[in-house]
């Protein structure tokens, strides 16, 4: 009777030994095919719509090295309920990653909280956790550009413009009068840029006197609007307007467009991205530079981390900071160098 026991009880271990080993085989398992399913906040942007073309076309090149990659977008109209909502849903159909641009990014608990309990591992991208939610869990990434960087190039871009340019002062005080157009409030891309571009300016010489900021969440038609309600209460008195992007910075030249008052009074305008229209816009001199926002880089490092995630290789040659986040740099456009990057489609090498 003892040995019976003995050898049941030997039995039920080299069972459960089995079943570890095939467990931790299983987790080293590369798997082969990529489930991708991706949301962002909402499909009217103009910066996103650019970035997520790039994602498309480059997960086309992984499909070359032989992973089988299926993608499925969704947009979240600006809604963070919705959002959660279509996380269930991707993780339902099947998606084996995710790559979630936040609509709140102060508000991903139920986001992590559902990929955590189906261990499907998230690439936030563009809109930046805070980093304590980041660390919720060890599968959660973010992939974005360094916010400081790109104001603290937008105030050298507009410095360097002011003091070559005596005109830009047109009621000759010494000091640059100027409003801001700002981002969504709490967005890590609004208020860093703006506070870096101002002190650029400040610390390259230039005496500034600021009229007004708005806030005009992104959005050109917002930006049309907050800069004529500017114009009619400052009149000729704005001399520069800093955006936090291309397309604010695009909906205050349709403004003064509209005042049909491009040469008189209009000032010089600054946007941060280099989308196509903005970048359009500085070919044509109506936007005097922007700060091209990497979202080919952005793109591609999405792309490989989903590879590394899928495959299990390459997640050493990738440049982790903070432990998870991707940081792409930022470049100077103006008139003298943005044909390189119509050109390109930006990589900035001219080629
Ligand atoms: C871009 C904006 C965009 C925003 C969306 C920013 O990094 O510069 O153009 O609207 O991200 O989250
Ligand atoms: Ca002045």
């Amino acid at each position: 009777m003892k040995l019976k026991k003995m050898i049941i009880s030997v039995l039920a271990l080299c069972m459960a030994v089995q079943l570890l080993c095939a467990c931790s085989d299983q987790s080293a398992v590369v798997s082969e095919k990529l489930h991708i399913g991706v949301t962002y906040y909402n499909q009217s942007d103009t910066f996103l719509n650019g970035l997520l073309e790039s994602f498309r076309e480059q997960l086309g090149e992984l499909e070359k090295e032989g992973l089988e990659v299926t993608v499925t977008i969704r947009d979240a109209a600006g809604s963070q309920r919705t959002q959660n909502d279509q996380v269930k849903d991707l993780i339902d159909a099947g998606c084996t990653l995710l790559c979630v641009n936040l609509v709140d990014r102060a508000d991903p608990s139920e986001i992590i909280d559902l990929a955590r309990d189906n261990d499907v591992p998230i690439i936030f991208f563009n809109r930046e956790p805070v980093a304590e939610d980041l660390m919720q869990w060890e599968k959660l990434y973010y992939v974005g550009a360094y916010a400081e960087q790109a104001g603290i190039m937008q105030g050298e871009l507009a410095a360097e413009a002011i003091l070559s340019d005596d005109s830009i002062d047109r009621n000759k005080d010494g000091k640059i009068q100027y409003v801001i157009l700002e981002g969504e409030a709490g967005h890590q891309d609004a208020i860093i840029r703006t506070e870096n571009a101002v002190e650029a300016l400040r610390n390259n010489g230039v005496e500034l006197e600021k009229l007004s900021y708005q806030i005009a969440n992104w959005n050109r038609a917002q930006a049309q609007n907050r800069m004529e309600q500017m114009v009619s209460q400052f009149h000729d008195e704005i001399e520069l307007v800093l955006a936090n992007n291309d397309d604010m910075a695009l909906g205050a030249i349709d403004a003064y467009k509209k005042l049909n008052d491009m040469e008189n009074a209009s000032p010089v305008f600054f946007g941060i991205d280099g989308t196509d229209v903005g970048l359009q816009a500085v070919l044509d001199s109506d936007m005097r530079g922007t700060v091209y926002n990497d979202k080919e880089g952005q793109a591609e490092a999405m792309v490989r981390l989903a590879a590394a995630i899928a495959t299990g290789e390459g997640m050493q040659e990738i440049d982790f900071e903070k432990e998870r986040c991707i940081y792409l740099s930022h470049w100077k456009i103006t008139r003298e160098n943005v044909e390189d990057y119509i050109k390109d489609g930006g990589d900035g090498t001219g080629e």
